[in-house]
């Protein structure tokens, strides 16, 4: 392959799950780093050995050893201590923090031209952090949550209509924790928005699940999820390496745009082979709007503690 992809933490649950959906669907090699050494070159050993059966020649290797990563097209960054039950995401902040740092400077060093994708809680604070990190332009630092958040929203509205997923489109806006902001009217079933097909509390129950779409799993699992968060990130990787265009949620730095200034939030943008290509603005409702404000303050919050 030509391309290069490294997965920062790619030996734990989500950054696993990234990888080897990387290798499927054969859009790049891999490169693993973790600081479990050998848990990562295992992972990444395992994720190669099944390339002849699923027919890819992708290389994965892994190992904790940063100079493997050099010139990456993509760097994902997984690397952070996952959320508990009853721990909330804004209680990641400090450890997930550190992380950052110490990651981003690697990962710079080696890849200066990368795109980076960060996944880590709390997610648009810690994109915050490594995009002051990098001193890399807000086109390449691109948060994944809105693409988690609005898949599960898809999810909820297939099941409660009983039609194909394929036929629903989702769109959640806002900072990835419980202040997210679905958007019924711009959520819609074969291009009708579910506003015209669902009661209020039907769509108030899908909204709210979608908010807690991350605590529903974590309660279940004991940890939180990682098949939907690594499908979403790799579709992401998927979008710049094939230069698509495809418009997903994505957490950005904003400047001025929907009213919010240097802050990382969840909106819709353009994704290619320049990494944010668009950031598109939608006409909110004064409530929508409101509760955007909401969320991007609550943003601002973690990200004037952890001062970046
Ligand atoms: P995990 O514990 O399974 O994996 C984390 C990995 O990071 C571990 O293998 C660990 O060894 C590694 N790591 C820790 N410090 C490191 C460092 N300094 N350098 C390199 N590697 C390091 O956790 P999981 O479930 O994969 O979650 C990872 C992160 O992603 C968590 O912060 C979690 O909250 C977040 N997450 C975010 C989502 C989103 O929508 N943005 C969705 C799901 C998870
Ligand atoms: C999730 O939404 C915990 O952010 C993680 O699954």
């Amino acid at each position: 392959m030509n391309r290069k992809v490294t997965v920062v933490g790619g030996a734990g649950n989500v950054g696993a799950t990234v990888a080897r959906s990387i290798a499927e669907k054969e859009l790049a090699d891999v490169v693993i780093v973790d600081i479990a050494d050998q848990k990562a070159a295992g992972v990444a050993l395992d994720i190669l050995e099944a390339c002849p059966i699923i027919g890819s020649d992708s290389r994965v290797i892994g190992g904790s050893d940063y100079s493997q990563t050099a010139n990456s097209d993509v760097v994902v960054i997984t690397s952070g201590v996952p959320r508990k039950p009853g721990m909330s995401r804004d209680d990641l902040l400090n450890v997930n923090f550190n992380i950052m740092k110490a990651v981003t400077a690697e990962v710079i060093k080696y890849s200066p031209n990368a795109i980076i994708v960060p996944v880590a809680n709390p997610l648009d604070a810690m994109c915050q952090a490594v995009y002051r990190l990098s001193g890399f332009p807000r086109e390449r630092v691109i948060g994944m949550a809105g693409v988690l958040d609005s898949a599960r929203m898809r999810t909820f509205i297939a099941m409660e209509l009983n039609v194909s997923v394929d036929n629903v489109h989702a769109f959640v806006l806002g900072g990835h924790g419980d202040t997210m902001v679905p958007l019924p009217r711009y959520s819609t079933v074969a291009g009708i928005p579910i506003t015209e097909l669902l009661p209020a509390d039907r769509i108030k129950a899908i909204c709210e699940r979608t908010a807690n779409g991350g605590a529903e799993i974590t309660k279940l699992v004991g940890t939180s999820a990682w098949y939907a968060p690594g499908a979403a990130a790799a579709d992401m990787v998927e979008a710049i390496l094939k230069d698509t265009k495809t418009i997903q949620p994505c957490s950005v730095f904003l400047q001025g745009e929907y009213g919010i200034k240097d802050l990382f939030v969840g909106v819709p943008v353009k994704l290619g082979a320049r990494g944010v290509e668009q950031i598109i603005e939608i006409k909110l409702t004064a409530e929508e709007e409101a509760a955007l404000k909401k969320s991007a303050g609550a943003v601002k919050e973690l990200t004037d503690v952890i001062g970046v």
